[in-house]
This record gives structure tokens, sequence and C-alpha cells, in this order.
């Protein structure tokens, strides 16, 4: 039988999608000096166009494909949002240093979800700003710790003499100087493993079904968060497990009373993943880099015998010897050029801003790329070369930004660059190594090997 109802009903959904490609497609409303772009499908836009792997020491398709077509600033549909992206190094410059002013901290809503409402990279303006400011004292403790420096070297030469995974000695290193915890301790391998799940749910789909990377991770971080209240309540108890007043980063944050407790876990969480993944991926583009450079290697080894000379047999680093690394710094700076540990950060326009003659829209997501401008031939010679010593013209660290910049600079970064030059010290005297197969560095945006990065080594 044909009612009324059935036949209406196409009418009505013919008229819907009308309605929304013309939306998508035709809005006149759209205002006329926006840059160029495609906006892609309804509701999906271009997100999985860009997020398909590449060389991480390349653009990539997608970013190649639109420079070309519209331009270094586009528009697009990214991530749920109408979206600027800007692969220009003048206009990344200016949303990262007017953070709070026309641009906002914005990463997607699922990220939310797996990161904690607390987490630096979500929270904005008075509460980003403390808890900030308490990371910060993180890296002050660090450094005024004279056992630091001798810890880190100590853990490095362990973990290179049984050529463990990186990422567990940059752990390692953040737990010893959260908690003064080692890693046989079983509390440590418990957060080693949750940290595993975490971190691969943080970069999956963000689909919450049991079983999926996402709904592990947010599991995941919960048990992580539990753990830490565990240490945080032994210590308070003075529990022999874990130790009373140690003078370490615990202790800093315990005494410091305008936390709550939920903020100190959410702090030594985000610092656990800041100092996780992105320094041990640093590690491995350096050993991958250096692999394919012969020349840069030999002068990172006559740097580092250098220093190896004016020190006693077995004396470990200090910081008047990462100092005088200054081709080391080169070559790491290098490696975080040309292999792009962070392709992008998340922003969001807090007002119409005019840039260059161009119209950024208030409440539009915009996605400075550092990759693109690490990789622009107008600001680098060969820009897909590894070539260290283009850093001896001081005016190529104004063109790079592996850390993003102004109040959201990553402030893990000198840490960062300390533990790769220590890691550089003992991998150059110590040994020789070969890169098994073709094998480079895949943005997937997070860097991974694409054949996990096997290594042929020998002992020197
Ligand atoms: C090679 C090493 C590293 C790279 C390339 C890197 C990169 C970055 C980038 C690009 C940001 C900015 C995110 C944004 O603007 O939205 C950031 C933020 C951050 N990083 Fe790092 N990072 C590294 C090492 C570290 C280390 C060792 C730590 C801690 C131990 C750390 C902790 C953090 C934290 C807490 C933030 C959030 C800062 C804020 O929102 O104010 N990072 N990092």
């Amino acid at each position: 039988m044909v009612g009324p109802l059935s036949i209406l009903l196409p009418f009505w959904l013919g008229l819907s999608v009308g309605f929304l490609l013309y939306k998508f497609f035709l809005n006149n409303e759209e205002p006329k000096n926006l840059p160029l772009g495609s906006m892609g499908w309804p509701l999906v836009g271009e997100t999985l166009h860009f997020l398909e792997p590449h060389r991480s020491n390349t653009m990539g398709k997608f970013l190649q494909d639109r420079c070309s077509r519209y331009g270094r600033v586009f528009k697009s549909h990214l991530f749920g949002s109408p979206t600027i992206v800007s692969c220009d190094l003048e206009l990344n410059m200016f949303i990262l240093q007017n953070e709070e002013k026309l641009f906002q901290g914005s990463y997607p809503k699922p990220i939310h979800g797996v990161l904690g409402k607390l987490s630096m990279l979500v929270v904005v303006r008075e509460l980003h700003k403390k808890l900030r400011s308490v990371a910060l004292s993180f890296f002050t403790t660090c450094k005024t710790n004279p056992n630091f420096i001798t810890d880190m070297d100590g853990m490095l030469k362990s973990m290179m003499e049984s050529w463990k995974d990186c990422k567990e000695f940059t752990f390692n290193l953040m737990v010893k100087q959260f908690f003064s915890m080692g890693p046989k301790e079983p509390l440590v391998s418990q957060l080693l493993e949750d940290y595993m799940h975490f971190m691969k749910g943080l970069v999956s789909l963000p689909i919450y079904i049991p079983g999926t990377y996402f709904a592990k991770a947010v599991k995941a971080r919960m048990r992580i968060c539990t753990t830490i209240r565990e240490i945080i309540k032994g210590r308070r108890e003075g529990n022999n497990d874990v130790g009373q007043t140690k003078g370490d980063f615990l202790d800093v944050i315990l005494s410091n009373v305008n936390l709550s407790d939920e903020e100190r876990v959410s702090i030594v969480l985000d610092l656990l993943l800041g100092g996780y993944e992105t320094t041990s991926t640093l590690m491995s583009l350096l050993v991958y880099f250096l692999a394919h450079s012969h020349h840069a290697l030999e002068q990172l080894k006559d740097e580092h015998q250098a220093i190896r000379k004016r020190k006693h047999d077995g004396e470990a680093l200090s910081w008047e010897d990462y100092k005088e690394m200054h081709f080391t710094i080169n070559v790491i700076h290098e490696a975080l050029r040309c292999g792009n540990v962070v392709k992008f950060v998340h922003r969001k326009a807090l007002k119409d801003i005019e840039f260059k003659g161009f119209l950024i829209p208030a409440g539009w997501k915009v996605l400075p790329i550092l990759l693109g401008a690490h990789l622009d031939p107008k600001h680098h010679e060969n820009p897909s070369e590894f070539n260290p010593w283009r850093w001896n013209d001081q005016t190529t660290i104004k063109k790079v930004s592996p850390f993003a910049g102004g109040l959201r600079q990553c402030p893990g970064s000198e840490l960062g660059k300390l533990e790769a030059a220590f890691f550089l010290h003992h991998l150059v005297l110590n040994y020789r190594w070969k890169i098994i197969g073709d094998d480079h560095p895949m943005c997937l945006p997070y860097i991974k090997f694409k054949g996990g990065l096997r290594l042929e080594i020998e002992q020197i």
C-alpha cells in the first residue's frame, strides 16, 4: 500500500541531502577573502587524506598537492571542523605567539577522553598557566639535582649495553626523577605496561567500543592515575615500600598547597606522556640519519672523543660537557627539522583575524603545520636533505620550531635535547651500526619506522 508518508519520505530525504550539499559546497554566505581550498566530503571533510602516511622528511601528497594548488595557507575541513591549514613559517609563528590573545589550544574532543580534563594540552588560561608553571619547576628540579645527570648517564649506558628499547630508558628516567623509583620495582613495570596501551590509544581512531585501542587507552589511563594516587598516598603515609621524603619531584608537588591531588596526578601523567615517546623517537631518528651521513658521524665522533679525552676512565658526563657539544646540538636540531617528531599542533581562532590579506574566521580550527615550515624550500635549501651544517647559519634557528612556541612551547625541550646528546656520546664512541633493509621514518602522523628500524650493531 502506498501511503502519503512513503511518497513524502523520498522528497524530504532529497531535500535534506540537497540542503546539506548546498551548505557544504555552495554556501555563498562564506566570507570572500578566505584562503583557497576544498572542504572535501560532508562531515568527514578531508581528514582521511590529511592523515595519510608519508615519509617524515617530505610534505606528503595531501600537503604537497594543496600547497601547489592553493598556496601554503589553505582552507579545508579537518577533524570535524572547518579549518585553516598553515605551512607558512610566518603564519605559524604568528599563531603560536598569539596564544590566548587571538588563538587558543584546541585538541579534538575525543582526545580529551584519553588525556583527561586536566591535561595541560586540554586546559586553557589561568589553569593552564598554573599547571605549566609546576611542570616547569620539574625541569628546575632536574637541573639542580646533582644526581640527575649521573643517573641519566648511568641509565643510558646500561640501556645501550643490552640495546633495550629507548622508550624504556626515557620512561625509567622520568619515573626515577618523579618518585625516586628504580625500573625493577613492580609499580614501575605496571606503569610502563599501562603506558604502552595509553600511547597506542592516543594515536588510534577515537571509537569507544570495548576492545578497541581507544577504549583500552581510556582504561589504561584510569589505571595509571590509580597507581600514581597510590604512590602519593604511600609517600604521605611514609610507607617504606615507596619511601619517605626524597627531595624528588613528588615532594615538590606535594608541598605545593595550591594543587589538588587530581591536578598533581595529571601533571605527572602529562610529563610522563610528553617525555616518553618524543625523546625516544628523536633518538631513533638520530640513529637513522647518522647511518646515512658518514661525514656528520665522523665530525660527531671527533667532538665526543675530545670530550672523553678530558675525563677520567668511566667518568660520567656533566652539564659542562653538554655545553661543549656544539656540533651535536646541530645534529639534534637537524634531526628534529628533517624527522618532524610532532607534525602539527591544534589551535582555534578566538576572533576574526586578517593575515596577509586572508581571513581566518572566529571559531575555525587552525593547524600550524610545523613540518610545513621545516620543509619549505624558501627557507631551507634542499629541505629533505639531512645537513647539520645548515645550522652554522645563525638564522636557521628562527625558521624551525619542533617544540612549537609561545605560551605552550614544549617545557621539556632542553631535557629532550640533553638526553639525546648524552645518547649520541655513548653511541658514536662505542658502536658501529647499519640499518637492515631499506627503512625510513614515516609520519602516521606520529613517527614510526616502516620496518621497525632493525639494526646490525657492533661494539667498537
Ligand atoms: C624531542 C623531544 C620533544 C618534542 C619534539 C616535543 C614537542 C612538543 C610540542 C610540539 C609541544 C607543543 C604542543 C602544542 O603546542 O599544542 C609540546 C608540549 C609539551 N611537551 Fe614536549 N616535546 C619533546 C620532549 C618533551 C619532554 C622530554 C617532556 C617532559 C618531560 C615534554 C613535555 C611536554 C609538555 C608537558 C607539553 C605541554 C605544554 C603546554 O601545553 O604548556 N616534552 N612538546
